[in-house]
């Protein structure tokens, strides 16, 4: 059930028959020479939505910017900062907690993400545990490709390969959806630079001239999308389960 296609009334009858609601959180950021500046947003959404059609659950519009300032060397990329990121976690939970929602599980598509949505969730559980509001909530972040299946499918389609940035299933996955927007381009070296720490945006540009960090999404295709999306919508939905029997 997807929360945008949705009457407010059909909301308040999912509030009678559960609590949980899915938000797929990305960015908007480069993603190599292949790979769609909406990637990371376009995954997330893409597999939410077909746990929302697999299981019932409401899934809310996407979070489609994020924490993305070491990108923003390269054209078409735009950041929230850490605070902002916060913030916008948190007015999002709390005003879907206002109706009854209280697990919320956020399917993510970008490492950036992980530290300033992971301080907001501290922030809302602060707030109750120092009585500034009164109903409790519980968050939960995971990345669409950290289930089981997905690992060992990418393990098996890309050995050694998928790399950190600009990966080759996540590449796979956005083509999958994306078919109007499948993109080819050359690429050198093939294997992009390994994972190093990197810092601000023009470090980052310098350490990875094309975008990539230690990947090679030439090999991604739409067959592999569509076989990173089927098991990522059974991780995720079983994923979700166990979340809501916390
Ligand atoms: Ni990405």
């Amino acid at each position: 059930m997807q929360l945008a296609l949705s009457t407010w009334q059909e909301v308040e009858d999912y509030l009678r028959t559960s609590d949980g609601l899915i938000i797929p959180i990305g960015s908007v950021e480069q993603h190599g020479p292949n790979g769609l500046i909406g990637t990371d947003h376009l995954d997330a959404e893409f597999v939410a939505a077909g746990v929302g059609d697999a299981i019932g659950a409401a899934v809310a519009p996407t979070l489609a910017y994020g924490m993305s300032q070491h990108h923003l060397a390269f054209k078409g990329s735009a950041t929230l900062r850490p605070s902002t990121l916060m913030l916008v976690v948190r007015d999002v939970v709390e005003s879907f907690a206002l109706h009854g929602f209280r697990r919320f599980f956020f399917i993510n598509g970008h490492g950036g993400n992980v530290a300033s949505v992971t301080a907001a969730f501290d922030e809302l559980y602060a707030a109750r545990s120092l009585k500034e509001r009164d109903a409790p909530v519980r968050c939960r972040m995971i990345f669409w490709s950290a289930g089981a299946r997905c690992k060992a499918l990418g393990d098996e389609l890309y050995p050694g390969v998928n790399g950190a940035h600009a990966t080759a299933a996540e590449v796979s996955l956005a083509q999958y959806y994306q078919q109007a927007h499948i993109k080819h381009a050359q690429m050198t070296p093939k294997v992009a630079p390994p994972s190093s720490p990197f810092f601000e945006a023009a470090d980052y540009r310098a350490r990875y001239a094309d975008g990539r960090i230690a990947s090679d999404p030439s090999l991604s295709s739409p067959e592999h999308g569509k076989r990173l999306y089927e098991a990522a919508v059974l991780d995720m939905v079983e994923a979700y389960r166990a979340f809501l029997a916390y």
